[in-house]
């Protein structure tokens, strides 16, 4: 396995402000929401030599396999309150919210993806009788394809990576038609901002675990980055005057946007194919309006290869979390962190300190998922005994 570890050369002490409450209230309307689960895994602590790891499992979220449908849902709803011109109150629930909105139709919903932010975007659409329209990278494991499909959306495959797949997303919008895209290029700021927004409801959950538990806040934590809108929400929940933790962000090694751009003091494009079976971190360059918040919140860099996703993987089923490749990213960074001799002497008494790793997706790929772990994902964490 290849890691490589690097200290930001940009972090400062800047504060950043927290998003509304607004989000978390917005989020509780939505169907089947309750907080996602955080986990204690001693094993896995005492193995890799450090007092605690936290894992917080966003396996499955309001019924789909990834956190991502908390950003696209606050967003699509702050881009529809824009486009109306006033909120579509009263509503208590998404079924009456689609029926405010019904006079919109036909309406669609467009965006680039990966997977996980595509899949999210056409559950929004399908839930409030809008299409769907999602570009994707040439490559894309049909799987992912298909779950999108099965949420109706129309998926076109571009010729050309992530970065070109969300070129083509903007160009659909129009008056019928909202691009909600969670990455950012100028002129395009607003709706990825609420993206950004939507995240916090994991950080506030976690807060809320932690003092249900009379557990204090963690040391350490490991947020997996693409275009690092993710890590964006991080740094603004723990960097905001409050606890102030150390803050690691993962990447694949061959897409290491974020690094490269922190290490040149600028934006940088890092040039595909990115081949990571990570596929959500597949991005060549960061969002522009997440930047600010990287370059100055993040401690550490770290760049994993797909062996140590694929071992990480391995390792959260047998702590009973069921983390796709993506998923598997923040311990595959938090293990190269701690072999780390710098890290490790930065961070000391390592024995006495808990770290946080956000777990971001579930088997989005379930054949995938079974050849990588050697398990079906719906054995984990279950205790079979024999029938007599
Ligand atoms: C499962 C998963 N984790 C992490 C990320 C990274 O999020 P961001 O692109 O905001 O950095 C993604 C992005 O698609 C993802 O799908």
């Amino acid at each position: 396995m290849t890691a490589r570890v690097t200290p930001n050369p940009l972090r400062d002490d800047r504060r950043w402000p927290v998003p509304p409450v607004a989000v978390g209230e917005f989020h509780h309307r939505m169907p089947a929401y309750s907080p996602t689960l955080l986990l204690d895994a001693p094993d896995l602590a005492e193995r890799l030599g450090i007092g605690r790891i936290l894992v917080k499992a966003e396996t499955r979220r309001l019924g789909l396999p990834s956190f991502k449908i908390l950003g696209a849902s606050w967003a699509t709803y702050r881009a529809i309150c824009a486009h109306l011109g006033y909120e579509p109150e009263p509503w208590g629930n998404i079924n009456e919210l689609a029926a405010n909105l019904a006079h919109l139709r036909p309406f669609t919903l467009a965006t680039a993806t990966d997977g996980n932010h595509g899949r999210a975007v056409a559950f929004m659409a399908r839930l409030l009788g809008f299409q769907a329209r999602i570009f994707v990278p040439a490559g894309m494991a049909s799987p992912r394809i298909e779950a999108m499909q099965r949420e109706g959306a129309v998926v076109t495959v571009v010729d050309g990576d992530y970065d070109d797949a969300v070129a083509r997303s903007a160009e659909q919008a129009g008056d019928r038609c909202l691009v909600v895209s969670d990455t950012s290029w100028p002129g395009y700021e607003t709706i990825p901002a609420q993206v950004i927004e939507g995240y916090s409801t994991i950080f506030h959950e976690i807060d809320d675990a932690l003092d249900a538990s009379g557990l204090a806040q963690p040391d350490l934590v490991v947020v997996p980055m693409g275009v690092g809108a993710f890590m964006a929400a991080a740094v603004s929940h723990y960097r905001c005057g409050g606890p102030s933790p150390v803050i690691a962000g993962v990447e694949p090694l061959d897409a290491n946007c974020v690094e490269a751009s922190a290490l040149a003091g600028t934006i940088t494009h890092v040039p595909g194919p990115h081949r990571s079976i990570m596929v959500g971190l597949n991005c060549g360059r960061p969002s522009m309006i997440a930047w600010p918040r990287l370059a100055s919140g993040i401690d550490w860099f770290v760049a994993v290869d797909d062996d140590a996703a694929r071992l990480a993987m391995r390792e959260l089923a047998d702590a009973a979390v069921v983390a796709g490749e993506t998923g598997g990213a923040s311990l595959a960074g938090l293990q190269a962190l701690l072999v780390d001799p710098d890290a490790r002497a930065s961070l000391s008494a390592l024995s006495e300190k808990t770290a946080l790793v956000i777990v971001t997706e579930g088997a989005t790929d379930p054949a995938a998922y079974e050849r990588i772990v050697g398990r079906r994902h719906e054995t984990v964490g279950r205790v079979l005994t024999a029938m007599r």
